[in-house]
């Protein structure tokens, strides 16, 4: 079984990233053939400064690392390293609809935002269809957010070997439900363009400010609060804790007599130590870049010797060799 995915170069991994998307690949590692990448192309559709991508792109190098991607078990490569995947981004957007493309939300949300359209974003899952049926995958783990893609990119390749013949494997989407949506500090689903992020790894002068600065309600410490399973920093608390710690600081909320303070200070250590290990990784890697980048260089090569043979295989089926 061979399972993709990958990560724009957009900002800082927050929690919504590493709990929906990362850890589940991470995980993945040893049931399969793993494909990860940094999706520098898909950046392109909204970032438009060269140093930032450049820095982004390593950062999501050295986080992935950090926090488990094993280069002798994944092939881990940048999306720009394999150019054939767009070449194929353009066969496959020859069999889209226009009407599949505008029902897309990654456009449709940022249109409805003001933000203005450009064609690539637009066109966006088609190059993500592109980035999946090149390494013939079969499961893509992602988080609630890009099922539509991967539905999408389904579509696509059934269409495509109803008229040329069977060219590309239909990939499934994997969808954690514990963590399709991971609450973002506003209790909104955590997203960089939503301001709500908490960063895996950052200074934690400001992040342990972020974390006391969670609003919650005007109900007495001393209240029981029969709805302690909905509070944020319980939610929260049940990503980074173990199980026993979550359930004990649920209970006393529950009961009455925990203050939010002490229940966001618990969070705020449990996130802390979670990331402990990973952080101490991460400070390593980076004081070691050329090992990173030989890393991804070895990720491209081989990940382009796959990528090529399937681009040969729909070139001939389409009747372009
Ligand atoms: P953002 O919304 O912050 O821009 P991305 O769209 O770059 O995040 O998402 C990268 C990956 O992380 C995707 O697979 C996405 O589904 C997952 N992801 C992002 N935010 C969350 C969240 N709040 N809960 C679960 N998964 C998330
Ligand atoms: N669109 C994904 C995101 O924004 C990133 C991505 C690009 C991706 N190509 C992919 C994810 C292929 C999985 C498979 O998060």
């Amino acid at each position: 079984m061979r399972i993709l995915s990958g990560i724009q170069p957009s900002g800082a991994l927050h929690l919504g990233n590493y709990f929906g998307m990362m850890r589940p690949a991470i995980e993945l590692q040893t049931k399969g053939e793993t494909f990860y990448f940094i999706a520098d192309y898909h950046s392109m559709t909204s970032l438009f400064n060269a140093e930032e991508r450049r820095k982004n792109s390593l950062d999501v190098a050295l986080d992935f690392l950090a926090c488990g991607l094993d280069p002798k078990k994944s092939v881990f490569f940048r999306q720009s390293d394999v150019p054939e995947v767009c070449e194929l981004a353009w066969l496959l957007s020859t069999l889209t609809p226009m009407s599949m493309l505008e029902k897309a939300h990654s456009f449709k949300d940022k249109s409805a935002k003001g933000i203005p359209i450009n064609h690539g974003l637009f066109a966006y899952p088609v190059l993500m269809a592109a980035d999946i049926l090149i390494y013939d995958s079969n499961l893509v783990p992602v988080g609630q957010d890009q099922k539509q893609h991967v539905e999408m990119t389904r579509d696509i390749a059934v269409k495509f070997n109803e008229t040329y013949g069977e060219t590309f494997v239909i990939p499934e989407p994997q969808i954690k439900v514990e963590t399709a949506k991971v609450p973002g500090l506003d209790g909104e689903k955590m997203s960089k363009s939503y301001g709500n992020t908490l960063e895996i790894f950052g200074e934690e002068k400001p992040l342990r400010k972020k974390v006391m600065g969670i609003k919650m309600d005007s109900r007495t410490p001393e209240e029981p609060k029969p709805d302690a399973e909905k509070n944020l920093a319980i939610e929260l608390l049940k990503l980074v804790a173990p199980a026993e710690t979550a359930a004990d600081f649920e209970n006393r909320l529950r009961a009455g007599g925990l203050g939010y303070g002490d229940l966001k200070k618990a969070l705020f250590e449990n996130y802390w130590n979670h990331f402990a290990e990973a952080r101490k990784k991460r400070a390593e890697l980076a004081a070691n870049l050329d090992y990173v980048n030989q890393i991804l260089a070895d990720g491209a090569t081989k990940a382009r010797t796959l990528a090529q043979t399937v681009l040969k295989r729909a070139r001939k089926n389409c009747g372009l060799e």
